[in-house]
Order: C-alpha cells, then sequence, then structure tokens
C-alpha cells in the first residue's frame, strides 16, 4: 500500500462515521476500521512490506488516523455530533406549534361504554372480523334461509367465512370457550352490503353485551342494567322503555328506547316528533342457542344486547351525518378535542 492509498482509505473511514445516524450504525464502522481484523491493525502488519523510505511516513500516518478516528466514535458515541449538513440553530426563529391529536369520537364512545359496563362487571372480550357462518348465523339460531344471509346483504369470503354483520358471533365465542358465569361487552366492526347514506355504512361498529349465569337472571335485570347505562351515559333524566320486537337469538327480545336527549320526551325532528330514540336490541337468550354451543338450557340464565356505536356517537355529539365518522376531515375530528 503506498502513501497516497492510506490517505484515500482514511478520508473513507471518516466519511462513513459521519453518514453513521446513530450509535448502533457507529459499531460496524468501528470494526471495519479499528476491530482486532480491522484495516488499521492489518495496515500495521504490513508495515514490513512499505518501501523503506516511506515506512516512517506511513507509520505515523497510520497511527495518526487511528488516534482520529477512536477520537471521532468516542465523541460520536456520547453526544449526538452535530451534521455537517445540520441547519445552524437560531434562537430568533418562532417555535414550532405541534398540534396534538384527539381522540375519534367512535372511540371516544366504545372506551365511554366499556367503562361504564366495566363498573357493572362485565369485562371487554374481543372477536375477529372474519367470522365462520356458524358464529354469525347459524349458532344465534338464525335459519339458513334467513334474509340476512343473502349475497345481498353479507360480504361473504367464501362458503364457510364471512365478515360478520353483527358482533353477536362473540357471545358464541365466549359461550363455547368458558363456563358460566359469564358477563362481557365486546366492541368491533361489523359489516353489511349498505348503500352509504347518511344513516347507513357498510362498515360500522356495535358493541355486544352478554350476561349468563347459573343463578336466575331476568328481563328485569336486563332492563336494570340498560337503564344504569343509560342514565351514566346520558345523564340522570333520561327514560328507558322497551319494546316487543324479534330477534333469532334471544326470547323475548326487545328494541330498547331512550328518552330523546333534544327534546325531553315531548317530540321534535330528531326523534322524528316520537319522544324516543332506538338505542339496542335485546332480550333473554334463546336456549336454543345454549343447545349450539353446549350450555344445558335448564341450568342457565342469561341476557344479551347489542347497540350501533355510531347512532351513540351522532346523538351524543349531535351529528347529522355518518359519513362525517369516516372522512378524517380534520376540521371535524379536531372538535373532539
Ligand atoms: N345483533 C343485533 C343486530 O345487529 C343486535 C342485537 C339484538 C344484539 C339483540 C343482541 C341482542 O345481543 O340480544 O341487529
Amino acid at each position: 500500500m503506498t502513501l497516497a492509498e492510506l490517505d484515500v482509505l482514511r478520508e473513507q473511514s471518516l466519511a462513513e462515521l459521519r453518514a453513521a445516524a446513530d450509535a448502533a450504525a457507529l459499531e460496524p464502522v468501528r470494526i471495519r476500521y479499528l476491530g482486532r481484523n480491522g484495516q488499521i491493525p492489518a495496515l500495521m502488519k504490513q508495515l514490513k512490506d512499505v518501501p523503506a523510505a516511506d515506512r516512517p511516513e506511513f507509520g505515523r500516518r497510520a497511527n495518526a488516523w487511528r488516534a482520529e478516528l477512536e477520537a471521532a466514535l468516542a465523541g460520536r458515541q456520547t453526544v449526538a455530533a452535530p451534521r455537517e449538513d445540520a441547519v445552524p440553530f437560531d434562537p430568533t426563529l418562532p417555535g414550532r406549534w405541534h398540534t396534538l391529536g384527539t381522540m375519534h369520537p367512535i372511540s371516544r364512545v366504545i372506551e365511554e361504554v366499556c367503562r361504564i359496563f366495566n363498573r357493572l362487571g362485565f369485562v371487554v372480550a374481543d372477536g375477529p372480523d372474519i367470522e365462520t357462518r356458524f358464529n354469525n348465523f347459524t349458532a344465534l339460531n338464525t335459519p339458513a334461509h334467513h334474509p340476512s344471509l343473502d349475497e345481498t346483504d353479507t360480504f361473504w369470503l367464501g362458503a364457510d367465512q364471512l365478515l360478520r354483520t353483527q358482533t353477536s358471533p362473540v357471545q358464541i365465542r365466549v359461550m363455547t370457550s368458558q363456563k358460566p358465569p359469564v358477563r362481557i361487552v365486546t366492541p368491533g366492526r361489523c359489516y353489511r352490503r349498505d348503500t352509504t347514506d347518511a344513516t347507513h355504512s357498510a362498515n360500522f361498529h356495535q358493541i355486544e353485551g352478554l350476561y349468563v349465569d347459573t343463578r336466575p337472571v331476568s328481563l328485569a335485570d336486563l332492563k336494570a342494567t340498560l337503564a344504569c347505562f343509560a342514565r351514566e351515559m346520558m345523564g340522570p333524566s333520561v327514560g328507558v322503555r322497551f319494546r316487543p320486537h324479534f330477534f333469532p337469538f334471544t326470547e323475548p327480545s326487545v328494541e330498547v328506547d331512550f328518552s330523546c336527549h333534544v327534546c325531553g320526551g315531548s317530540g321534535c325532528r330528531v326523534c322524528k316528533q316520537s319522544g324516543w330514540i332506538e338505542i339496542a336490541g335485546a332480550g333473554m337468550i334463546d336456549p336454543r342457542v345454549y343447545q349450539l354451543i353446549g350450555y344445558n338450557p335448564e341450568e342457565v340464565y342469561g341476557y344479551a344486547f347489542g347497540m350501533g356505536v355510531e347512532r351513540i356517537a351522532m346523538i351524543r355529539y349531535g351529528i347529522t351525518d355518518i359519513r362525517h365518522l369516516y372522512e378524517n376531515d380534520v376540521r371535524f375530528l379536531g372538535q373532539f378535542a
């Protein structure tokens, strides 16, 4: 090796050092040049092959290079050395304003609903968006000819797989894997082949609740639980009513209305003059569901309910179009600080 080649190598090592972004990137550079089998120790071994006239100068430069590299490395490892291309700090410039993100109204409602039910003894359970026919329909006592199974209503991914149309299949997952008592709430995404408009979206969220026990649980318990939830969510003066309804997986089934938060029940545009707003579906678990998942219907009692998260968010925050919730416009989202 000549003196010129030595200088090139030195330049190269310093350039690599400067290019290293952090301590982790410095280490390979150190090994390559200073390590036991590195370039500099190798040079020292080759010293005898350098022409005798150049030898003292070569040795001097190699030693200086080593010292320079070691010092530079030590400096870089302790302080984040300023990069050569860094803009000098100018204290006269105005500060940079970092805007904080805000929690999405959907997430806020989910968190709040779960917190209320947590206090009533419900734990949060989770299930996948891709479900089986059995969990989403069959075990929920929904016959194969039910219109909700149609291609026009459900996103099928195969003969047996689909994007869940409701969070109710998590009930099935929990009951097939746990013995009663179970007391869960399960928030999550649901999918239906709905055409998007101001109140519909093909992708929306529900929160499901399930309570099954070996001691008697009645419709009165369900109503008291949902009334307690209503007061926590909407304030102490909210009214709750049950209307008879039908769901395949509950018997009896009800739809649950809260008194209108805008007019207080006297009738207005928001509640379409009825004084009530539909919030949830609910009911006592149908014995057929217990049979299908392997509980003995003679030994267990339980109720379930399911509510739409978007609907609650829209009522809560006075949102008039569901699409606002999905467009991620910061002018909209920033209002929920
Ligand atoms: N899964 C129903 C729906 O999407 C809502 C529902 C009704 C859930 C009754 C329940 C229930 O758990 O008991 O319309």
